[in-house]
């Protein structure tokens, strides 16, 4: 039987791509997204519309996903939102919202989808940080200080989980040439690959590469880690 992947954020840059790997490899995918509803990979899949800021809304999503495939197999939590304004500048409700999205969330869903991954005694989690969690980078306290929530989120998560077969892991990306880089101008992008040690921008499907390698049975001993995915940024 093929495993189920969900993933949360599949409308996005990177939540397409990961989406697309997994469909030619043939997995059953819940395919989530919040605005935008995702472009459909071949395969068996069911797309799922939810806010995951909200608690009751998940809830019913991972209902929803295990009623329709029977199983969770894998979550890849992939949702986030990424404002860009210095510290003394940003509001309550920015930042609010960004924890809301990008810890919270990830929160709820791993909240929820645990008790069926314990039942069955296996699953895989991967949370979707970012380098700026272990970098800092100016004019992104908000997204910094949530995504590096979600380091100790997965570490507990991961030593709560362990012995039932469930494996936990963060991979903190770098920047790629796809999703939230839309909003970084030509010129920026430019000036952030001279920082980067390879000195180009990553190609999002070594980031579905490495989930493979995550969720595959090889890896079962892998939990409690953050995967830099970076470029050399960050050792
Ligand atoms: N791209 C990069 O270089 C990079 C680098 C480091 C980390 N990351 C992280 O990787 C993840 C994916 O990034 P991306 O570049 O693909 O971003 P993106 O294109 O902006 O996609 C963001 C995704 O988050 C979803 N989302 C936003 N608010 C939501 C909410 N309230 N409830 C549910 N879903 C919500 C969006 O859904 P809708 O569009 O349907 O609303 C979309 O699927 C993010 O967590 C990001 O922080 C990306």
């Amino acid at each position: 039987m093929s495993k189920t992947i969900l993933v949360i954020g599949s409308s996005g840059g990177l939540g397409n791509v990961i989406s697309h790997w997994f469909a030619e490899k043939g997995f059953n995918l819940a395919l989530h997204y919040n605005k935008h509803e995702p472009t459909v990979p071949a395969g068996n899949h069911k797309k799922y519309k939810a806010d995951i800021t909200d608690e009751n809304q998940v809830q019913q999503l991972i209902k929803q996903v295990i009623a329709d495939f029977g199983k969770i197999d894998v979550v890849i939590n992939n949702a986030g939102i990424s404002k860009s304004e210095m510290s003394w500048k940003t509001s309550a409700e920015n930042w609010n919202q960004s924890l809301a999205v990008n810890l919270n969330g990830p929160f709820f869903v791993a909240k929820h989808v645990l008790p069926h991954m314990r039942t069955n005694n296996s699953g895989r989690i991967i949370f979707m940080s970012s380098v700026v969690a272990q970098t800092g980078f100016i004019g992104t306290a908000a997204y910094s200080a949530s995504k590096a929530g979600l380091i100790g989120l997965t570490k507990t998560l991961a030593k709560e989980n362990a012995a039932k077969n469930i494996t936990i892991n963060t991979i903190a990306p770098g920047y790629f040439s796809a999703g939230m880089i839309r909003d970084v101008s030509e010129e920026l992008q430019e000036e952030l690959k001279k920082f980067i040690p390879v000195g180009k921008l990553g190609n999002p499907n070594e980031i579905a590469a490495l989930i493979d390698y995550i969720i595959s049975d090889n890896a079962s001993y892998l939990t409690g880690q953050v995967i830099g995915l970076n470029g050399g940024l960050h050792m």
